[in-house]
């Protein structure tokens, strides 16, 4: 057999102890699949007093990240630690000192793949990331090898497994938002700041990496219109599910005549269609080629295993020397395709729900529909749950589906509505995928 690749590991957290694992209880399946042994020789972390979820051989253990960058034995490092401080630095110096590198960290090159990416050509090294978007799903093989004869033209994804976890729970189970989010972090789903999981950040970092590769366009997540779920209410998964919706934390992306847009949002999906199934920590992204049509690809979008399962399966490419071919030619972070320009959000078109606290009393519907209509917005259903309350003047939730429209037209009504004194709190809306 062929000479091992050494590899070593920067964080033995959640995702570090996972890899760790593989490459230590699998050692045959893996050298069978690379065609040499994969030998982890040293696990860099903070705190090496820390009980880890893994057996480690005596001696791998370091806080050192010098012992990997000087071992000439080590080809490759797997980084593992998530941030984009101390990992941007050791990412740099070790494709500096001469080692591929192996990522999971979406914000590292949703933020600096420019540079991390340059930086691996200059040295004449690789990066490989199929971790950083949708867990164990091959997303970024599929969009980069078997789909390369297409032209994308829109990109639907479920990304955050730590929201999708949260809106089954609040969806299925009527739980507390607090409660399923502290059960994500408990499973190892949520990021180390479970912030940017709920406000949508981290599902913009992995939009812009699809971006990247499905699109070419240089994009970063700052520039991508981004809301989470973090103030999603009980009374709107409610309302969805009544008019046969789920709601689901979706990036976006579609591309018509070289305009792209993008964005973040939870948005009401049809409850019987392939998306709206998609359930606790799975992801999902529903991909459309121009010459391949529908396809779709689901599995575990986050959690230990799945995530190590695609670190490794990077880590088996790099020994077999495939990922640095495919690293060459690649164009990836290497500056903008000519040809697409980003849509604005205004000018995006889409049906939307809107949910409207009303003050009960005679002309609120009128009062709502005329400014609606000042904004050209199309009704396409009134919920209003009789009032069992005869008391004139209590509020009642109004609820409105609309016909498609403009986004800029549609947040214009909305600031119109809620300046009416019939309203009596800020309006909740969200887009409706059809
Ligand atoms: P984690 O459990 O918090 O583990 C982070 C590891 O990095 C820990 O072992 C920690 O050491 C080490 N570390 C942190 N700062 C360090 C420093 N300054 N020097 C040396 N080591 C340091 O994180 P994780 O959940 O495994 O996530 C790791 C990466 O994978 C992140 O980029 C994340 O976005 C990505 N990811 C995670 C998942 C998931 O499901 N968790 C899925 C896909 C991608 P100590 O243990 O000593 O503190
Ligand atoms: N925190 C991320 C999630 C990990 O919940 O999806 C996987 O990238």
């Amino acid at each position: 057999m062929a000479e091992p690749f050494g590899i070593g590991l920067l964080g033995c957290g959640t995702v570090g102890s996972g890899v760790a694992k593989l490459l230590l209880e699998q050692p045959g399946r893996l050298a069978a699949r690379a065609g040499r042994p994969l030998v982890l020789r040293r696990v860099v972390v903070r705190d090496p007093r820390k009980p880890r979820d893994v057996a480690l051989p005596p001696g791998v253990l370091t806080t050192d990240l010098g012992e990997v960058l000087g071992d000439p034995a080590i080809q490759c490092v797997a980084e593992l630690v998530g941030g984009t401080t101390w990992a941007r630095q050791a990412v740099l110096q070790a494709l500096a000192a001469g080692k591929h590198v192996v990522t999971a960290n979406k914000a590292l090159l949703a933020e600096h793949g420019a540079e991390v990416f340059a930086t691996a050509r200059r040295h004449g090294r690789a990066v490989a990331f199929e971790a950083s978007v949708g867990g164990g799903i091959p997303i970024i093989a599929a969009l980069s090898q078997g789909l390369a004869a297409n032209q994308i033209t829109s990109l639907q994804g479920i990304l955050n497994g730590t929201c999708n976890f949260i809106l089954t729970g609040m969806t299925e189970n009527g739980s507390a938002y607090a409660d399923v989010l502290a059960e994500a972090q408990r499973r190892g789903y949520a990021e180390a700041d479970p912030t940017l999981d709920v406000n949508g950040t981290d599902t913009a970092q992995k939009l812009a990496i699809l971006a990247h590769i499905a699109f070419g366009v240089d994009v970063l997540p700052s520039a991508i219109e981004c809301r989470g779920i973090a103030d999603m209410q009980q009374a709107d998964l409610r309302f969805a599910q009544e008019l046969g919706y789920t709601v689901k934390l979706l990036a976006e992306a579609w591309l018509r005549d070289g305009q792209l847009a993008l964005h973040v949002s939870p948005v009401l999906v049809r409850r019987l269609t392939p998306l709206a199934q998609v359930r606790g920590a799975y992801n999902a992204i529903h991909v459309v080629g121009d010459a391949v049509g529908d396809t779709l690809y689901y599995g575990r979008g986050a959690g230990q295993m799945p995530t190590a399962s695609a670190v490794v399966a990077d880590l088996i490419d790099m020994a077999i020397g495939r990922a640095q071919r495919s690293f060459q030619t690649s164009r990836l972070w290497a500056g903008q395709e000519a040809g697409i320009t980003l849509l604005p959000a205004h000018s995006v078109r889409s049906r939307f729900y809107l949910r409207l606290l009303v003050v009960d009393q005679p002309g609120v519907m009128a009062e709502v529909t005329r400014v609606l209509a000042q904004h050209h917005i199309s009704i396409a259903s009134v919920v209003q749950h009789e009032s069992l309350d005869e008391h004139e003047g209590d509020t009642v939730p109004l609820v409105i589906m609309t016909h498609t429209t403009l986004t800029g037209h549609f947040r214009a009504a909305v600031a119109g509505v809620d300046r009416l004194p019939c309203v009596m709190a800020p309006s909740v809306y969200y887009p409706v995928a059809d």
